[in-house]
Order: C-alpha cells, then structure tokens, then sequence
C-alpha cells in the first residue's frame, strides 16, 4: 500500500517514515519539493496513494 506522509521530515513524519517500507513510501514536506499549498503539487505526490497521515497543520 503506497502511503504519503505530510509533514514526513518533521519529528512526527519521519518516526512515522521509519515504520513503513520506503519503496511505498512519499514524504511530502518543501523540502521534497512538495509545499501543501500548492494543489497542484500535493495532487501529484498522492498520486497512486491509499492513505496519508498527519495531515493537521498549526495555524500561524
Ligand atoms: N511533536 C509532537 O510531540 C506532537 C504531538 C502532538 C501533535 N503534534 C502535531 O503534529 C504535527 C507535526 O508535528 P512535528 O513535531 O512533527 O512538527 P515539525 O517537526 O515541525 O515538522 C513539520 C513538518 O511539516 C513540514 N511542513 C511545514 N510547512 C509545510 C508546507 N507548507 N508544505 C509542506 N510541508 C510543510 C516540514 O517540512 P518542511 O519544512 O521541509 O516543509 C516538516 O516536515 C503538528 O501539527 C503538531 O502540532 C506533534
């Protein structure tokens, strides 16, 4: 199951990261290229995925 975690290079993301099998895994953070404010490119990373988690974000 392809799964992509928002957040993925965050404290919560990539403990998450690591329990998962990276082959099926699409970390999405700006740092990956992937800002959560751009539809265009969130709708790209998942692509293909079944699940995804956290996606809660605080609010400025
Ligand atoms: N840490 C805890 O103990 C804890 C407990 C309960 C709930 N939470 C909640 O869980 C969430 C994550 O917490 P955390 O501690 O893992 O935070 P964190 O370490 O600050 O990680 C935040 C993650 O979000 C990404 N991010 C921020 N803005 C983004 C954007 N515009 N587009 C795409 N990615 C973005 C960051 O990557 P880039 O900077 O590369 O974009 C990073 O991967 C928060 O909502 C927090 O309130 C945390």
């Amino acid at each position: 199951m392809r799964v992509a975690i928002t957040g993925g290079t965050g404290f919560v993301g990539r403990h998450l990261a690591t329990r998962l099998d990276p082959a099926e895994t699409v970390v999405v953070s700006r740092r990956t290229g992937v800002d959560i404010d751009d539809v265009d490119a969130l709708t790209g990373a998942f692509r293909d995925c079944e699940a995804s988690g956290p996606l809660r974000r605080d609010q400025p």
